[in-house]
């Protein structure tokens, strides 16, 4: 619920109540035009995301911390997350599921480096992320038969150019782009190659079709609000069979090795993790998805993202300065909302300038303790980017768009009187 207040009339009230005000997210203003209500909670980050609404420490007291990870308890602890994992995704029961080492990134750099070399691989990139993955795959692994699709920030690359003869590298959605997939339409069902998808910003916030996909990768920092240490591999019957029937010619090191004599390590989709995985990061990701069983799993979830993403949509129709960086309204993410500047007098702009002027109005909205980390990724083009994924409330998401408002009001006024 959003208030408003106004300051007392005695000296004594009004001392105690501006401290009040300056702890809460009211505030006094002596700019009239400045929002009066903060965002309960101003975190809007795309990575590490929001904790769940109502998240305390206190989540964490039931942690396995200082005893083995490999003890019947820790080996449950993990098991525990992969079941209610799989539980609260849909994930087929013959899909394996697993906690592997550094986030998000280890899950897909063993997956590349595990499964690629086979036969010819397709890579789509229109993002930092995807382009990541595209100079892991043509310029460290250096594989000859690699075809790259590219598209600039704010638009997809051509899905009908792919051969589903081939591998497949994709980002389900583009975290510094706010571009996603608008569905899994694209990939061929009785395809040869294996597709490997990147859908750490999309995994608990959007519906994924998951007999299109053979490798899915998230991390816990995400959707679900959780601490950013270790990493989740999803893996179809089919990308376990090219596992054990293909080496690829080059070294793995220990922490990508998924098989052993050439067969599945199959501990490691029951929890036994390759190495030493954080207790208390085990326990906060529990919590997570604790919460998302209790108000309602996978469809409420994604309900709470679109209403954000429809939130952002109407204030975006309402303003002129700002628009999606998602060229098509199909494509525009539910969780990394993108905005580019769209204000004829900012496009005027250098490109230092601009970015200086959206550091500047994301750094005001910080400053007033209303909404942080709203920049656009360094890699993006100048703007701002709101993470609208499930743990962000939505009157907190409403709440930061005045702020937005005003402090763009702000900086360009200040930068034209300058
Ligand atoms: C699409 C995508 N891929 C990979 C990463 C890297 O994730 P992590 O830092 O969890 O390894 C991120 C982080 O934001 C991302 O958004």
């Amino acid at each position: 619920m959003v208030n408003s207040i106004g300051p007392g009339d005695r000296p004594s009230i009004r001392r105690s109540l501006s401290s009040h005000l300056r702890k809460n997210r009211f505030v006094t203003a002596s700019d009239p035009e400045r929002p009066t209500v903060r965002p309960r909670n101003p975190h809007f980050s795309s990575g590490p995301c929001a904790k769940r609404p109502g998240w305390t420490h206190a989540g964490l007291s039931g942690a396995l911390t200082g005893r083995s990870h490999r003890a019947a308890d820790g080996k449950a602890k993990l098991a525990e997350v992969i079941d209610r994992s799989r539980e609260v995704l849909g994930i087929p029961e013959d899909y394996r599921l697993g906690i592997v080492p550094a986030s998000d990134t280890g899950a897909v750099e063993i997956a590349l480096w595990s499964l690629l070399g086979a036969i010819g691989v397709d890579l789509l990139a229109w993002e930092n992320f995807g382009k990541t993955w595209v100079t892991d795959v043509v310029r460290h692994l250096e594989l000859d038969d690699a075809r790259v699709f590219e598209a600039d920030y704010g638009g997809l690359p051509d899905l009908a150019q792919l051969d589903p003869g081939r591998d497949l590298v994709f980002t389900w959605n583009g975290t510094t782009s706010g571009v996603r997939v608008p569905n899994g339409d694209w990939i061929v069902p009785d395809r040869r190659g294996l597709t490997i998808c990147d859908a750490t910003s999309a995994v608990f916030a959007m519906d994924l079709p998951w007999d299109r996909l053979d490798v899915i990768t998230w991390s816990w920092q995400k959707a679900l609000g959780g601490e950013a240490a270790h990493g989740m591999l999803a893996l179809s019957p089919r990308a376990v069979q090219r596992l054990e029937s293909y080496s690829p010619p080059w070294p793995l090191p220990k922490v990508f090795r998924l098989t052993k004599d050439g067969h599945l390590n199959e501990g490691i989709f029951r929890g036994e993790t390759i190495n030493t995985p954080s207790m208390l990061c085990v326990e906060d990701a529990l919590d997570g998805l604790r919460w998302a069983e209790q108000i309602g799993g996978l469809p409420a979830l994604m309900a709470r993202a679109e209403v954000n993403l429809a939130t952002v949509a109407r204030w975006v129709e309402a303003i002129d300065w700002a628009d999606f960086l998602a060229e098509d309204p199909a494509t525009r993410s539910c969780t990394s909302i993108c905005l580019k500047i769209v204000d004829p007098w900012f496009t005027a702009l250098g490109a230092d300038a601009q970015r200086a002027t959206a550091t500047s109005v994301a750094g005001l909205v910080q400053e007033a303790g209303a909404g942080y980390d709203l920049g656009s990724h360094r890699e993006a083009p100048p703007g701002l980017r709101l993470w609208g994924g499930p743990t962000v409330e939505n009157d907190d998401l409403a709440a930061v768009l005045p702020w937005l408002d005003w402090a763009y009001r702000q900086v360009k006024a200040d930068r034209r009187a300058a």
